[in-house]
């Protein structure tokens, strides 16, 4: 959570604008300012705030009003209304429409503070939420899991049970192959959907800054701790924790961490304070835990805490029958995406689709996909929008060598790679196909439907 924020004030009074960008400044936010609601809705539409302060007695457009145009633009900020005793009424009425709290005139300082903390935190978190819902709606919902081999119907079955129960779950698999998605999936199919869904790369922050991460600290904590903050275990609290990269943890912050798993309360660093937390956790690795603990790297009791429910991923390479689904599913989302038209591959590109290894997995299929799109500009996606996998799986097989080569194939099956392989030639152009072939444009479409490349 930052600390610093971008704060708008907006108050028709000019002094007591200076005097709140004084003292506002002072607690080191950077502070704009608006003297009326129409200049705080032009801001807004501008730059990004954190908050808004704003007087709801304005002579031109008032606060009442503004409040409203600013959260129809962005829901998110929170709005911290000021009012005179005298108006308290309307201070409800801003409530109702949106604001986040009142505040009397003169204002309290120490209150000031407290409500801007509280709503800031407050928005960050649910900020974060919204954001991940939304990338969860898009690709980490289970309607959007795409696999019908029995190792991923085995798997999601596996994600039902575990779900809807308290346990914690230890998802492990090769780099790409869909670990986080199934931790999204595991906690908004859980009965903690409406609570946090927290997550934290163990391996992307050292480990003096991962305590903190974790637990919060105190305000003095260290230098540059200048207020108390709240760790990720809080911040989860009520909903679910995925400790990402979990092998990549200290040996003395894994013992700190079985220490939480079992007490389920933490200590923010530089303080006594026991906090409870009611947190699922879900942790994940690429790493094989196993060889971690014979090499002294992972301590087996942690190991045996987190690996109470185990979810192993398994690579695409095992799963080949998923590929055209994942392909056809990823060419639907990057073709919208780039307001483009394609509909599909060609039988030689999924070829070589299904026949490469994968080594990134499900992530590097997404990307080569993502790329043709981008490259392509014909209906179908043909081998030459995926130059890295051609060099991986070889020379084409089937194809005839040369124009006419034909070696021993039966003559449908040369008619059908002649015309695609014209059609590839003719960068997917059906009418230059057909008249490189000396056929009509209509002969053309029947054969391609006929072999599937076009939908019928
Ligand atoms: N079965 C699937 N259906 C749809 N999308 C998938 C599937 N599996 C993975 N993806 C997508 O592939 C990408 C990689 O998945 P994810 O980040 O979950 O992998 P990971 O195992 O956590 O990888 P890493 O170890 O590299 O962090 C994501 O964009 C995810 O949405
Ligand atoms: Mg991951």
């Amino acid at each position: 959570m930052n600390d610093a924020n971008t704060v708008l004030i907006v108050d028709d009074d000019p002094a007591h604008r200076t005097m709140l960008r004084t003292l506002l400044t002072g607690w080191g936010h950077t502070v704009s300012e608006a003297d009326d609601g129409a200049g705080a809705i032009a801001m807004v539409h501008e730059q990004a705030f954190d908050l808004i302060l704003m007087d709801i007695r304005m002579i031109k457009v008032s606060g009442l009003e503004a409040l409203g145009e600013i959260k129809t633009f962005n829901p998110a900020i929170p709005v911290i209304i000021m009012t005179a005793y005298s108006s308290v009424e309307t201070a409800v009425e801003a409530m109702k429409n949106g604001a986040y709290d009142y505040l009397t005139k003169p204002l309290d300082f120490d209150e000031l503070r407290l409500t801007m903390e509280r709503a800031m935190e407050h928005s960050h978190l649910r900020e974060e939420n919204r954001l991940l819902r939304e990338s969860l709606g898009t690709h980490f919902d289970t309607h959007n899991i795409i696999g019908a081999s029995p190792a991923m119907i085995r798997l999601m079955e596996t994600v039902a049970q575990v779900a809807t129960s308290e346990a914690t779950v230890l998802i492990t698999g090769e780099s790409g192959t869909g670990k986080e998605m199934i931790a999204g999936a595991i906690h908004f199919n859980s009965l903690r959907k409406d609570g946090p869904f927290i997550k934290i790369n163990c391996a992307a922050i050292t480990e003096t800054l991962l305590e903190s991460e974790l637990f919060g600290h105190e305000k003095g904590a260290f230098t540059g701790a200048y207020r108390r903050k709240e760790g990720r275990f809080r911040q989860a609290h009520g909903g679910t924790l995925f400790l990402d990269e979990v092998s990549e943890m200290s040996l003395a912050m894994q013992v700190k961490l079985l220490r939480v798993l079992q007490e389920r309360e933490i200590t923010r660093v530089g303080g006594e304070e026991v906090v409870k937390v009611d947190v699922r956790i879900i942790a994940a690795t690429n790493k094989d835990l196993m060889a971690e603990i014979r090499a002294g790297r992972f301590r087996d009791d942690l190991y045996y805490r987190l690996n109470v429910v185990a979810i192993a991923m398994p690579p695409l390479r095992e799963r080949r029958e998923d590929i055209p689904l994942l392909a056809q599913h990823f060419l639907e989302q990057f073709s919208e995406k780039n307001r483009k038209q394609i509909k599909g591959f060609t039988p030689q590109a999924m070829d070589r689709l299904l026949r490469y290894e994968w080594p990134g997995n499900v992530r590097e299929l997404m990307n080569a996909v993502e790329r043709a799109v981008v490259l392509a500009w014909a209906e179908y996606l043909s081998e030459q929008e995926f130059p890295l996998i051609i060099r991986e799986t070889g020379p084409a097989d089937g194809w005839p060598e040369g124009d006419s080569g034909t070696g021993e194939m039966p003559l449908g099956e040369v008619e059908k790679t002649t015309i695609l392989r014209t059609l590839e030639l003719s960068n997917g152009n059906k009418s230059e196909a057909a008249r490189r072939l000396g056929i009509t444009r209509r002969t053309l479409h029947k054969k391609l439907k006929a072999y599937g490349v076009m939908p019928s």
